[in-house]
């Protein structure tokens, strides 16, 4: 190793993906070498207990309790502890000795990105996250760099390993919501807290972080609307998989303009309805994927792995690599900008198709009073589709009514009024419709 310069390397959480970390730095030491042009030595791991089992062992003498210490003999401090505090700080303090940061913590990012990355220019060093969104999926660094000259328009994205794997179950082998996501449970899918998987947060916050990228401007995690996939059942899976669709958890982030035409970014995350040849409609099991759409580059698909010690080690290893030949070879880290201050528009100014299950009375005239309620709530009906039981005797039937896209806050009005109509007995379900021209 005396032939090439050292880089200094800590590592900060040694769980599943820290550990995994910083055995590869051990193992392929050599090999990292070569790539960087510099020798890459691990210096220390930071974790909360010295004896604490994990998934790979790791000589005792690098593990520290300091992490405050540690970071500050660091060229390089890899941030793999998950959560704001103490994340945040460790992370400032390196910046502020000027160490350059590898994080794969998306809440962090989400919430205090903007802050790190100027923290971080203000003193010539850079902060890298290709494992906060899609674990080893590139996706960071195609949108920051790779199109940083085209103009992204929008972003589909399966960005939740957890609920894709749950919707798939309930799409591909019957499965009740309930059934699914005990598998989800049983086989470690879900986060130790599954209300940040099954009610969106996850993914809101990944999307906030892509929303910022593609659009050069800051989008807080809070500005996402959100919905979970919770109250989504398996006759609503079914239903939509007879009319050729799939039901996916998305983040959405797409450019729109305002009511007076101001450009502006939406940013959203709920279960819609895909066209089953849609590319992302085919993403089983916990498997992710982000559909970019840009001007020039035209549809990009990312897929891969979101989750998983080694796949995100995959991310964090690469970003490590790339902050170390920074530091050999000097020059700019990767800049973010934010340049472009975009307004992030109400959820009620999105414009969508809409897919809308009703148990209405089997009588004369019902089909005309509910399109008599869409009409008048100036929304198009594009397909309606009615199905009677068999055997029903409640004389009872279910409308199945696609629409033209129509705004958010007319497709509400129109919702409460058929809710409201006597010839209604219930609005069982609105599913937006994603992923069309
Ligand atoms: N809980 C996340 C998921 C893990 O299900 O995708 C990766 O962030």
């Amino acid at each position: 190793m005396n032939d090439y310069r050292s880089v200094r390397v800590a590592v900060l959480g040694a769980g599943t993906v820290g550990s995994q970390v910083a055995a590869v730095l051990l193992e392929r030491r050599e090999e990292l070498a070569r790539r960087i042009g510099a020798d890459i030595e691990l210096v220390g791991v930071a974790v909360r207990r010295l004896d604490a089992p994990r998934d790979r062992e790791l000589p005792r003498e690098l593990l520290t309790t300091d992490a405050e210490s540690l970071v500050l003999r660091a060229d390089i401090v890899i941030e793999l502890m998950g959560g704001i505090e103490p994340a945040k700080s460790l992370i400032e303090r390196a910046i502020d000795g000027g160490a350059d940061v590898v994080t794969g913590n998306k809440a962090l990012i989400a919430a205090h990105g903007t802050e790190l990355f100027e923290r971080a220019e203000r003193v010539g060093a850079a902060v890298y996250y290709e494992a906060a969104v899609a674990a080893a999926i590139p996706i960071i660094r195609p949108l920051r760099e790779s199109l940083a000259g085209d103009n992204v328009t929008r972003i589909l994205a399966i960005v939740n390993g957890s609920t894709n794997f749950i919707l798939d179950r309930m799409h591909r082998f019957g499965d009740s919501a309930e059934a699914a996501q005990a598998t989800a449970l049983e086989l470690g899918y879900l986060e130790a807290d599954p209300t940040l998987d099954v009610e969106g947060y996850d993914a809101a916050q990944k999307a906030a972080i892509l929303a910022s990228l593609a659009f050069h401007t800051e989008i807080p995690a809070d500005a996402v609307y959100r919905e979970g996939i919770t109250s989504v059942t398996a006759d609503q899976v079914e239903s939509a998989r007879q009319a050729g669709y799939v039901i996916k958890l998305l983040a959405i982030v797409e450019k729109a303009v305002d009511a007076d035409g101001a450009a502006g970014v939406s940013v959203r995350v709920y279960p819609a309805l895909l066209n089953a040849d849609h590319p992302l409609a085919s993403v089983h099991g916990g498997n992710n994927a982000v559909f970019v759409e840009a001007e020039m580059a035209g549809p990009l698909m990312f897929y891969g792995a979101g989750a998983g010690g080694q796949e995100t080690a995959s991310a964090v290893l690469g970003d490590t690599v790339s902050a170390a030949r920074r530091h050999v070879a000097g020059g700019p880290g990767i800049a973010s900008s934010t340049h472009a201050e975009l307004p992030v528009l109400p959820i009620g100014l999105v414009r969508t198709r809409y897919y809308i299950t009703l148990t209405v009375t089997d009588r004369p005239g019902v089909l005309a009073d509910v399109a008599g309620v869409f009409s008048r709530g100036g929304v198009s009906v594009q397909t309606v589709r009615q199905d009677v039981a068999e055997g029903d005797t409640a004389g009872t039937a279910t409308l199945v009514i696609g629409t033209h896209a129509a705004g958010e806050a007319a497709l509400r009005e129109t919702v409460a009024a058929l809710a409201d109509n006597a010839s209604v007995v219930g609005v069982e379900s609105v599913l937006r419709v994603e992923g069309a021209e």
